[in-house]
């Protein structure tokens, strides 16, 4: 059975100064799960937010806070953004030698368990995380920025991974209306977007054409 799409606005492409403004428009627009990336300036080049910025989110938002650790020692800060108020906490694979003990780590939060490829990471490296994991998250991009083009060898590790996964297969980065209907097809479930719907004159109607 066919899964119902979700769409997670990437808020990097919000306004931080007019961060509740932004929050009710994707939320008023159909938005599912909010999805907020943070960097530190080592796994990733870029530097964006952390758990107080999380919690004040937490505050005004309706819907699940999907939070995407691009960070190096991930566990360091997983009780953190959980106590922030994140529902599902997503880490690199490429950041930690021991992702089941991650896995737990988030569990134990009562959390939801996420875990992210970067482009160029094959799927098999987190074939064995499926059993434990409620997310993958597929990168469409090099995660640290914004606004960049989608890369389609991604579509590949999404069907692979959708042929032994039943959970939610999240891909993320350079998603527009041109290309969603591809990684929908390869078998994502959840898209983030956040240069395209932040981007549009009209938020419910570009969710709209990702759903098909
Ligand atoms: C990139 C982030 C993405 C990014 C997506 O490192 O993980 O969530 O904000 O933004 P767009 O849709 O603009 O590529
Ligand atoms: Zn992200």
């Amino acid at each position: 059975m066919q899964k119902k799409i979700l769409i997670a606005p990437s808020l990097l492409s919000a306004d931080f100064a007019n961060i509740e403004r932004d929050i009710k428009r994707v939320e008023d627009a159909g938005a599912d799960w909010l999805h907020i990336d943070v960097m530190d300036g080592h796994f990733v080049p870029n530097i964006t937010v952390g758990p107080v910025v999380v919690k004040a989110i937490s505050t005004v938002a309706k819907v699940p806070l999907d939070v995407h650790l691009m960070i190096e020692n991930p566990e360091r800060y997983i009780e953190s953004f959980a106590r922030a108020g994140s529902d599902f906490i997503t880490f690199h694979i490429e950041a930690t030698r021991d992702p089941q003990a991650i896995i737990r780590l988030i569990k134990k939060q009562g959390k939801g368990a996420g875990v992210s490829i970067k482009p160029g990471t094959a799927a098999s490296a987190i074939k064995p995380l499926l059993d434990g994991v409620d997310l993958v998250l597929v990168m469409g991009v090099e995660p640290g920025f914004g606004g960049q083009g989608f890369i389609a060898s991604a579509l590949p590790k999404i069907e692979e991974l959708r042929k032994i996964y039943q959970g939610n297969i999240s891909v993320d980065g350079g998603i527009n209306d041109a290309n969603a209907g591809s990684v929908i097809k390869a078998g994502a479930n959840v898209l983030v977007a956040g240069n395209y719907l932040f981007t549009s004159r009209d938020i419910k109607e570009a969710m709209r054409r990702l759903r098909i």
